[in-house]
């Protein structure tokens, strides 16, 4: 136990009366998105995957983070690192597939390669150029490291001295500061260490395309006061008033809800798999929002992760993997064990997700109406109002 860690306390013992949803500007507003990708996609950490995705020497996946594409590489030490997919002699994008395996990065356009560490080992004929220096033209790097086996990437330029802070404080971070990374997660450190979350693996990814800003699935996941209308088949086996929260202020927010005895979030309403570790309470699910484009849930037997990825005020791309523990594809493998079925997980989730994106598509189309105002949020909803005070921090 964590002495520590803050209390749980019920969703309506959080509220703080008079909190309305954002005004309309927030969703579709082009200068606002612009904010946003600038004052935090550009500034904050950001999830781009797992490292299990990329798990041998020379696996990469690109991923797009605002206009900027990235190479994030396992290199031949094991070491996982991230680029700007832009070649260093006329600039040309190096990777087009969104994930692969390579030997070397080598340009497509006039055949400069590089390492998996990023440098330049070999420019057809630039040895005939003048001053040339092979050692001045390595692969531009992101700042990225790992957080419980999650890989984030963070576009702060940090070779510039400026941005390099010595006692970030939340406040400089709002001006662009850059924390690192063990700093900004450190009010989660040893939180989630029970579900062994950096050696899981995703047994399915589905992409969502949905037609809504992406402030309107993080304020709809951090509720369940929808639940019952929502998601009739959730709320039968996780009461939809059973909410309790640790993380009630701030960029982590969340805490868990409780599952009916002996059940399980599948379709079945069985547990799918072995559980991802040493899980005392079985009837209890976390679910937390990570800001500013993860959502973690953390079931006994799998943890469902959303990445987020806002493309205009109007649209947002979901990219949602279902982990389970390396042994239990084992177990499934041998044909022995407890039963392996994650497809009862994900469906469960996939039919809930669904119901979730076409209430936010429906939110967004109202929005957008001339008829809207901010309207009063419930005291089942402190935790969404909690995620707009936060959010308001760094957009104005
Ligand atoms: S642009 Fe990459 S080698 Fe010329
Ligand atoms: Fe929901």
């Amino acid at each position: 136990m964590h002495t520590t860690t803050p209390a749980f306390r019920k969703t309506t013992e959080t509220f703080a009366s008079g909190a309305k949803t954002l005004p309309q500007r927030y969703f579709v507003s082009p200068e606002v998105f612009a904010q946003e990708q600038a004052g935090i996609f550009s500034k904050q950490w950001v999830l781009v995957g797992h490292q299990s995705q990329i798990a041998g020497t020379g696996d990469y996946i690109v991923q797009q983070v605002i206009s900027e594409s990235l190479i994030v590489i396992r290199d031949k030490s094991g070491e996982i690192r991230g680029f700007y997919n832009v070649c260093r002699h006329r600039g040309t994008r190096l990777k087009e597939d969104a994930c692969g395996h390579t030997s070397t990065i080598q340009c497509p356009y006039h055949a400069w390669t590089y390492g998996l560490d990023g440098k330049l080992i070999g420019a057809p004929h630039m040895d005939d150029v003048p001053g040339f220096d092979r050692a001045e033209h390595s692969l531009h790097p992101v700042n990225l490291a790992l957080w419980e086996g999650f890989i984030f990437v963070n576009l702060v330029d940090t070779r510039n001295a400026s941005t390099r802070l010595r006692n970030p404080t939340a406040r400089q971070a709002e001006r662009g500061g850059y924390i690192p990374l063990e700093e900004w997660f450190a009010p989660l450190a040893g939180k989630f260490s029970h579900w062994n979350m950096s050696i899981l693996r995703s047994a399915k990814r589905i992409e969502y395309d949905v037609r809504a800003n992406w402030k309107l699935m993080f304020e709809n996941y951090s509720e369940c006061y929808h639940c019952p209308g929502v998601h009739p088949m959730l709320s039968k086996v996780s009461p939809y008033d059973s909410a309790e929260n640790d993380l009630c202020e701030g960029p982590f927010l969340g805490g868990f809800m409780s599952i009916n005895k002996g059940k399980s979030l599948t379709m079945s309403g069985n547990a799918c798999a072995l559980s991802v570790g040493k899980i005392e309470n079985l009837q209890q699910v976390f679910y937390y929002s990570i800001f500013p484009n993860m959502l973690l849930s953390l079931h006994p037997e799998y943890v469902m992760v959303h990445q987020l990825w806002p493309q205009s005020p109007e649209r947002t791309l979901i990219l949602c993997d279902w982990f389970f523990h390396p042994d239990a594809f084992a177990v499934s493998d041998r044909g022995g064990g407890p039963d392996f079925n994650p497809d009862d997980a994900i469906e469960f989730w996939d039919m809930t997700n669904k119901q979730d994106w076409h209430v936010c598509e429906l939110s967004q189309q109202g929005i957008a109406s001339r008829a809207y105002q901010p309207g009063p949020y419930s005291s089942r909803e402190s935790i969404p109002a909690a995620w707009d005070r936060e959010y308001l921090r760094y957009v104005r």
